[in-house]
């Protein structure tokens, strides 16, 4: 029917030569709307013999087709050219003065950063770092976290897709993000990529890293990811790990190092720690350190002992994980503990909101916000 391969010629050279967004929906309306020709040729099936119907029907849904195909990819080549123009039409010139957008600031997570390693390498610690995505290995498994164990569920992972080679069993698995959240079948593999959920798996690397037989004073600050959103939770958030390895280190040593490195951060005198028996499977005995606050006007102040929070957990590390690290564990002992940076900041300068860390709101970050040169000393006074 040379009448319906004259129409496809037309109306595909009437999209070929649509110069916008615009024209290429009138070409569409015109051929697919309600009162569009194809829609109008659709309609004409209805009366037709059955015969007549077997040889158009193909006939007119195939034209139906090839127009439609035709749109959707004009649509694309146009939107990416509009793309391409507005990419070479917004430039900014990095070199102009920055007059009148005023001094950017370092966030109170950066700043408590800062303040971290500055109190901790007083104390003798180096700041280690390790990957954000890492192995399922080095964030569970070496943890003393085995595959099979409840904790992995808790954490409410976000997991990679397996690779490739690992997947040939589970073909056809869709890629997880967290939808497979703690499932034994998303943790069966140990090499499987997740986001760390937490800085313990530095614990392992700067084990590895000292070779087994030197002491080890580390903290290790970073972004840590769970699938987890609420006033108090982010799916991204901060933690600060520690990790003391040596010969004879006892809880001693931990408590007394939590004791000082608290009072430095919160800059009194009158902090007072409870220390209360908790469990992770990576340290034995863990305890969970609450820090005791006093109420003035009705908000809570850190120091003094009217009620307590907790703000990190810790223990002396487990045998297991010292082995998998590579020390001997007849020799070498430790503790380690974790703590929340956002936490630590909000409980510091007063925000309650945790969400809002992380808006990029610049009134928030005005306020919140330290004047770049602001160093954290501890002579200076670590928060000045
Ligand atoms: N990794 C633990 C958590 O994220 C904290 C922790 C670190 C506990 C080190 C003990 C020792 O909750």
């Amino acid at each position: 029917m040379t009448d319906l391969d004259q129409m496809r010629d037309n109306l595909l050279a009437a999209v070929e030569a649509s110069g916008g967004l615009d024209a290429l929906d009138t070409v569409r309306v015109g051929a697919l709307g309600k009162q569009g020709s194809i829609t109008a040729l659709l309609k004409t099936l209805g009366a037709m013999s059955p015969e007549q119907r077997l040889v158009e029907g193909p006939r007119i849904q195939g034209l139906r087709e090839a127009v439609t195909t035709a749109i959707a990819e004009r649509k694309a080549a146009l939107d990416r050219a509009d793309l391409d123009a507005r990419l070479a039409r917004e430039t900014l010139d990095m070199t102009l003065p920055a007059d009148g957008i005023g001094a950017g600031s370092v966030h109170p997570v950066s700043q408590v950063m800062d303040e971290l390693a500055e109190i901790f390498a007083d104390l003798g610690f180096a700041v280690a770092t390790g990957p954000e995505i890492e192995d399922d290995w080095h964030n569970f498994t070496a943890l003393n976290i085995p595959e099979t164990h409840p904790a992995r569920a808790m954490h409410d992972t976000f997991y990679f897709p397996a690779q490739p080679e690992a997947s040939t069993a589970g073909a056809g698995q869709s890629p997880s993000s967290d939808g497979e959240l703690g499932s034994p079948r998303a943790a069966l593999d140990s090499s499987r990529m997740l986001l760390r959920t937490h800085t313990s798996p530095v614990q392992i690397r700067a084990m590895k890293a000292a070779g087994g037989d030197k002491p080890i004073r580390i903290i290790a600050p970073g972004r840590t990811y769970r699938s987890d959103s609420d006033a108090t939770h982010t799916p991204m958030f901060h933690q600060v790990e520690g990790l003391v390895i040596d010969k004879g280190i006892t809880l001693g040593h931990l408590k007394w190092t939590l004791e000082t490195f608290l009072k430095a951060f919160f800059e009194r005198d009158d902090i007072v720690l409870r220390l209360r028996p908790s469990y992770f499977p990576f340290t034995e005995p863990s305890a969970e350190v609450d820090v005791g606050f006093s109420l003035v006007n009705g908000k809570r102040v850190i120091g003094g002992s009217d009620g307590w929070m907790e703000v990190l957990g810790s223990g002396m590390v487990h045998r297991t994980v010292i082995e998998a690290g590579g020390y001997d564990p007849d020799e070498w002992q430790g503790f380690a503990f974790g703590c929340g940076i956002d936490r630590l900041a909000m409980l510091k300068y007063g925000m309650d909101d945790l969400r809002a860390f992380f808006d990029g709101d610049i009134r928030w970050l005005k306020h919140y916000g330290f004047a770049a040169l602001d160093v954290p000393t501890l002579s200076g006074g670590v928060g000045a």
